[in-house]
């Protein structure tokens, strides 16, 4: 057994009223001895089986129970924004109806919605309970949602009764974690190139056409393939973002120069992620010196088309992988085809712009990936470096059928 993966990792353990609770003690020495550093959250039933001090003294920290008197160091903030992972163990039927409804009534409902890592949740209860299809309904919307859950073993339950609702083993939680927070580095040996963020049109020296893109999800991706073990190289538009770490970054402004900078590495890349926003039209003629607004004469700006960077692209293939985003006001999946189609991609992911929940500036996102031989996937909202994540999964999955189609001899891939 590694202790390496859980060493240095702020693990969040959430116990709730179960009987099984005292396991949870249990749990929390064997993390604790893994190397973990362990905050552990209570609800108020956990307390009346195992008092918080036995969790406080063990984790060395303050146990946090109640939300209205962790507000000074606003703790249910904080700590799910600060954890690598969210064990809930053990979970009460009632909690993980809460967690499915995503209610906010205690410390840990609260948490669970602002959670930026993987949780995971060990059932304990009843065999009738577990099996109620009310139960499995919840514990299927959260593992929809890309929680695990940790099945509860066949056993003898704490009623004397012989179930299917026990805690999972210790063994069985800590080879979960233990695969969780592994390092993935399933993209190793593939080099991926990535567009991100907005491009700008000059108008004038001074000014621009450009569009609301923050370049987040093309940065997420780029961070999460590196951390995966892809060499990455980032064509980015002008963002306030930091470049993540080993990847390396090129900077353009217009439509012209991401072109000519992807178009420099296509032959190198293994897969391309086309997620710029890239300006699709730009002024005829810029002006040369700022246009004062005296001058204008009430005048149209004739605009014409920028390059189309994915076609351009699409037109030199050879072994890439080609996966582009396409961002829609609307009839997301009906041009989300279209564009697949048109350009010859491997996988489209089509996302919402505009309104409330636009996938621009959000740090949060939801899409639908498209490809030519599957039904639309649609991935519910998450954290773009979640999401991110998922994408890279559904992209490594991709079938050997749609990329042949689109390559040369596989000595070149
Ligand atoms: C002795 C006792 C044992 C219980 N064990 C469980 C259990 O193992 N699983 C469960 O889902 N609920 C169990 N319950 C019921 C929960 O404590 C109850 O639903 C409570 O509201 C859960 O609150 P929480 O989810 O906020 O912790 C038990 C209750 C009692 C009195």
């Amino acid at each position: 057994m590694s202790s390496s993966r859980l060493a240095g990792k702020r693990l969040i353990l959430a116990v709730t009223g179960s009987i099984a609770a005292y396991k949870a003690v249990g749990l929390l020495r064997l993390l604790t001895q893994q190397g973990a550093e362990v905050q552990v959250v209570m609800t108020e039933s956990s307390t009346r089986f195992v008092a918080p001090l036995t969790f406080e003294v063990l984790s060395g920290s303050p146990v946090t129970c109640d939300l209205f008197s962790s507000h000074q160091d606003m703790k249910h903030l904080s700590l799910p924004e600060q954890a690598d992972l969210m064990l809930v163990a053990p979970c009460t039927a009632n909690t993980l109806a809460k967690l499915a409804l995503g209610l906010a009534d205690n410390v840990l409902g609260t948490m669970a919605l602002t959670l930026q890592c993987p949780m995971v949740i060990c059932p304990a209860m009843d065999g009738e309970m577990w099996l109620h299809p009310t139960v499995q309904a919840h514990a299927k919307t959260l593992k929809d949602r890309g929680a695990t859950i940790v099945e509860p073993e066949k056993g003898e339950l704490a009623s004397g009764q012989w179930g299917h609702g026990r805690l999972a083993t210790e063994e069985n939680i800590l080879a979960t974690l233990q695969g969780i927070l592994q390092p993935r580095r399933d993209w190793r040996g593939e080099r991926v190139l990535i567009s991100a963020g907005p491009t700008q049109e000059p108008i004038d020296p001074v000014r621009f056409l450009s569009n609301g893109s923050s370049g987040k999800m093309g940065y997420a991706m780029a961070e999460a393939v590196a951390a995966r073990g892809a060499e990455v190289v980032l064509v980015s538009g002008p963002t306030h973002l930091v470049c993540p770490q080993d990847v390396t970054r090129v900077a353009v402004v217009t439509a012209d120069e991401m072109l000519q900078a992807l178009t420099a590495r296509f032959d190198w890349a293994t897969t391309l992620i086309m997620a710029a926003a890239v300006g699709d039209f730009r002024a005829q003629k810029p002006y040369s010196h700022k246009m004062k607004k005296e001058q204008w004469n009430g005048d149209a700006l004739p605009l014409e088309r920028t390059p189309d960077i994915l076609l351009a692209l699409s037109a030199q293939r050879t072994h890439q992988r080609m996966i582009g985003f396409a961002a829609e006001t609307e009839d997301l999946i009906e041009h989300g085809q279209i564009k697949l189609q048109r350009k010859q991609l491997d996988m489209l992911i089509a996302n919402q712009v505009g309104g409330e929940h636009s996938a621009f500036g959000n740090d949060s996102n939801e899409v639908i990936v498209l490809t030519s031989n599957a039904a639309p996937y649609p991935i519910p909202r998450a954290p773009k470096r979640h999401l991110a994540e998922t994408l890279l999964d559904c992209i490594k999955n991709l079938s050997t059928s749609s990329k042949s189609q689109h390559s040369v001899p596989s000595s070149t891939t």
